[in-house]
């Protein structure tokens, strides 16, 4: 029999079960849940990763949804044992949702949520804040001053890449990828050069409009391409972000071959997730290129980095926080909760994920609809009107 796995209870006498595979930031959602007359079970164990077996263990035998992590293995095992506990509803607390087999929950009619819209600009501004890091040798230049090796200044230390005027490429040019454009183009004048298999005209009216407004001001005004290939952009942009969902197509996206093809002096960043490069090529290419700089938020093999990139120096990395505003988190956490809670309830999906900012006022009641489903349509679930 599985170990019993340590909980935290709230509203022990609620009439739905609902459990929290961890602790989320904010109490917004936990007062969402138990004014809806659900008990609450959040899991306190130390470990930061559950297994599928203590996931089982929280499950039960009565348990009617669950908010889970992008950390877990949601699939056969676990929406089975979901659907047998009579549960119909599960939430990552992510936008992204590959750790979650959708096949599996719909065979189990179960409705899988994600939490999309509240993460665009923080996920963005981590991406931009990797790429200062990377062109500008914050990192390196942090640790040299607290080494105490700082003598003076000197016409040569720590010289990084200037932003504005060079190309920013993005691969993935939808929410997130989109925000992060603008923010280089707007903040740092950047050109930009897009690859997505759809247009963003969104994004190039954008770039347009601010390039005229440049011009009007005496200055140089910015551009826009919409690349015909990937390889186009790794060829062309000085910067490059990567922003696609990862899946089949996706996997090993930048490899060798394609490492290859970029600058020399080129800076890449991920914020998407790891195995959409080939890390171990990856690494081989910064020890040949030391002028190439990488920021890396995710990883091939969390939480884990493939062996050598820890000891270089052109490499930046941060251990998966693009999302990690306080803002940002609560209102995943929220999300989260409101796709399980709509579902117990028998709410209609919302019209658009993309605006779910009336679940995220503090000050009113949230919308009577889930904010997020994913396999809505698999489902033939209801669709909010409003
Ligand atoms: C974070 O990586 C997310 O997908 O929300």
């Amino acid at each position: 029999m599985a170990k019993p796995v340590s909980i935290q209870v709230w509203n022990p006498n609620g009439k739905y079960r609902v459990v929290s595979t961890k602790s989320m930031p904010g109490t917004r959602w936990i007062n969402l849940l138990i004014q809806q007359d659900c008990r609450l079970e959040i899991c306190t164990e130390k470990k930061t990763i559950l297994s599928v077996e203590d996931t089982i263990a929280l499950i039960g035998d009565k348990c009617d949804g669950v908010i889970g992590q992008l950390t877990e293995d949601w699939g056969e095992e676990l929406f089975s044992a979901l659907s047998k506990a009579g549960g119909k509803a599960f939430s990552n607390m992510a936008v992204g949702y590959n750790n979650v087999d959708v096949n599996a929950a719909n065979k189990h009619g179960v409705a899988v949520g994600n939490t999309p819209g509240v993460l665009t600009e923080t996920t963005a501004e981590l991406a931009a804040s990797l790429t200062l890091a990377a062109a500008r040798r914050i990192v390196e230049a942090d640790e040299f001053m607290r080494a105490g090796l700082y003598d003076g200044w000197l016409p040569h230390l720590f010289v990084g890449n200037l932003l504005k005027g060079q190309t920013v490429g993005v691969i993935g040019a939808g929410r997130i990828g989109s925000a992060y454009a603008r923010m280089m183009v707007e903040g740092f004048k950047m050109n930009l050069i897009y690859f997505d298999l759809y247009q963003s005209t969104r994004l190039e009216k954008f770039v347009t409009a601010y390039g005229a407004f440049l011009k009007a001001n005496g200055e140089t005004p910015v551009t826009w391409k919409r690349a015909a290939s990937m390889d186009e952009v790794l060829q062309e942009a000085d910067i490059i972000s990567l922003h696609p969902i990862l899946d089949k197509t996706t996997y090993h996206l930048v490899n060798k071959e394609r490492l290859a093809k970029m600058k020399k002096e080129a800076i890449l960043i991920n914020c998407s997730r790891g195995p959409v490069i080939d890390e171990v090529a990856l690494v081989e290419h910064l020890k040949e290129n030391p002028m190439f700089r990488v920021g890396l938020d995710v990883f091939e093999d969390e939480p884990y980095m493939k062996p050598g990139l820890a000891e270089l120096k052109n490499a930046v990395v941060v251990p998966h926080i693009a999302s990690a505003s306080k803002w940002t988190r609560e209102g995943m956490a929220t999300l989260a909760a409101l796709n399980v809670l709509g579902k117990i309830k028998g709410y209609p999906v919302w019209f658009d994920a993309n605006r779910v900012e009336p679940f995220l006022n503090e000050n009113a009641q949230p919308p009577a609809a889930c904010p997020s489903i994913v396999n809505a349509k698999a489902l033939s679930l209801p669709v909010s009107k409003l």
